[in-house]
């Protein structure tokens, strides 16, 4: 046991410690939840913290529309929280994003303070409305969505 913290792209055998981790936030009304179809459909936007085998952390950018991306499903396991693990995994999860060429960065998020220790700033919904027409629209809570919308932008 080394507990030496490894982040690394997601792998199809991480599926179901992504599933149980983001379903563990999902049941708190912290985080959508996601099914494992979902995560299989997406599982190359995912970077995963590691720590002896285990998956203690996970993040995704999904690109949504020119040189714009979502930071999503981002979630660290409670025993690991405040340890620096979800400011590296949006780090690198942005610098993914900056070789496609992503300028614009955002996220919806009952965490404003944690994206704003990570450069973002407070922004209105409308200002993604890529996101909006195309999933914000089938989410039950739409539209009256209290996520916070946070955006960083890259020049
Ligand atoms: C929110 C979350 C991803 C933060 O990850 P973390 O590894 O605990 O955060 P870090 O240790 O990397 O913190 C980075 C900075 O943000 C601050 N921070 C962390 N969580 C915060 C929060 N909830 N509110 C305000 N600031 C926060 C830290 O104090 C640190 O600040 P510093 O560098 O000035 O000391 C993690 O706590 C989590 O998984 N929460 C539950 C699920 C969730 O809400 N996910 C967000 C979905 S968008």
């Amino acid at each position: 046991m080394t507990g030496k913290v490894i982040y690394r792209p997601a792998v199809f055998a991480d599926v179901e410690a992504l599933y149980h981790l983001l379903s563990a936030y999902a049941k708190e009304g912290l985080m959508l939840p996601r099914a494992r179809s979902v995560l299989y459909e997406n599982l190359r936007d995912f970077v995963v913290a590691e720590v002896d085998g285990e998956v203690v952390g996970a993040g995704a950018l999904h690109f949504l529309w020119d040189k714009l991306a979502e930071v999503r499903s981002l979630a660290i396991a409670p025993e690991w929280a405040k340890k620096g693990l979800g400011r590296e995994i949006v780090r690198r999860l942005e610098e993914d994003g900056r070789k496609f060429g992503v300028t614009m960065f955002f996220a919806l998020t009952y965490q404003p303070g944690f994206f704003t220790a990570c450069g973002y700033e407070r922004a209105e919904k409308e200002m993604v409305p890529q996101k909006v027409w195309k999933e914000c629209v089938y989410c039950p809570k739409y539209p009256d969505c209290d996520e916070i919308a946070m955006i960083k932008h890259i020049v």
